[in-house]
């Protein structure tokens, strides 16, 4: 069967970094796929590409066997970094991709309506962004990508805001939007447990250049409870992920203690001379 999304020798530059090199990825229909590695390793880059909001230096993107080169209402977008408009209510903001694309109907309303009320914001419509929390925002943020419907959604750490209940919370509304919308899910997060407990497959990037270390299917059965996070085969998972990237976090500490002008970082003496 095509998949739904390909990545075909995907590489990108920024003037001497080798920020991605060589990504080939396949990606099935109704697949949650995400992508975990150290900071810097490119899965934002990467993310910006496939929604077409970066353009690359190599390679293509295909969904659906054809290319695709810019934005488009197939692909629904959640920044890592708040992107609301501040000068528009929660509503406003919730809808603006319907207004876009030239979709705002009886039913999207409807539908948006019910998105706001999945992530716990009811009543909340003419709230500005300034006057939410950060966990507030991001949830916005969330039912804004979903209220497009968009077959493919990219998700860059989209939960990172959030404290850990509430996260837990939305991980399995997450798991619930996902098996009833019959999406693709590319969803990008620092947190391993998060990683293994959402998806079919776990991407792993290495830095320096960007690149696929490792892909491992993550063979537990769905519907997943949260108390699957406790089981040994659920911690067996995240141990061997954590190991794969382990030595680049290392790396990445290292480095940016290094640029900080020289400092005792995780037990390793570093110096500037
Ligand atoms: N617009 C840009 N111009 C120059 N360099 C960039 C640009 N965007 C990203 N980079 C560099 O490319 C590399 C990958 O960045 P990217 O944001 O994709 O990493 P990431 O894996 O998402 O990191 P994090 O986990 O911290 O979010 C980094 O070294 C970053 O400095
Ligand atoms: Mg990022």
């Amino acid at each position: 069967m095509e998949p739904k999304l390909a990545i075909r020798n995907l590489s990108k530059r920024f003037g001497d970094l080798q920020a991605l090199e060589g990504i080939n990825l396949e990606i099935a229909e109704h697949e949650f796929v995400c992508i975990v590695g150290p900071s810097g390793c490119g899965k934002t880059t990467l993310l910006r590409i496939i929604a077409g909001l970066e353009t690359a230096n190599g390679g293509e993107i295909l969904i659906d066997g054809k290319g695709v080169r810019a934005p488009g209402a197939d692909r629904g977008f959640v920044f890592q970094a708040d992107s609301l408009l501040p000068w528009r209510t929660v509503w406003k903001n919730a809808v603006i991709g319907l207004e876009i694309n030239g979709l705002v109907s009886q039913e999207t309303r409807e539908y948006t309506r019910s998105l706001l009320k999945l992530v716990g914001l009811e009543g909340f419509d003419h709230y500005y962004p300034a006057q939410l929390s950060g966990g507030m925002r991001q949830r916005v943020n969330l039912a804004r990508a979903l209220a497009l419907n968009p077959m493919v959604l990219l998700m860059d750490e989209p939960f990172s805001a959030l404290d850990a209940q509430t996260r837990e919370i939305m991980q399995s509304e997450m798991l619930r939007i996902w098996r009833s919308g019959h999406k693709t899910v590319l969803f990008i997060t620092h947190q391993i447990d998060e990683a293994v407990y959402l998806a079919d497959r776990v991407i792993v990037l290495g830095r320096r250049p960007g690149r696929v270390k490792e892909i491992v299917s993550v063979d537990i059965p769905r519907p997943r409870e949260l108390n699957v996070k406790r089981k040994p085969r659920f911690i067996e998972y995240v141990d061997h992920i954590w190991q794969l990237i382990e030595n680049d976090v290392r790396d990445s500490v290292i480095e940016e203690g290094a640029h900080r002008g020289g400092r005792r970082l995780a037990g390793q003496a570093i110096s500037q001379e």
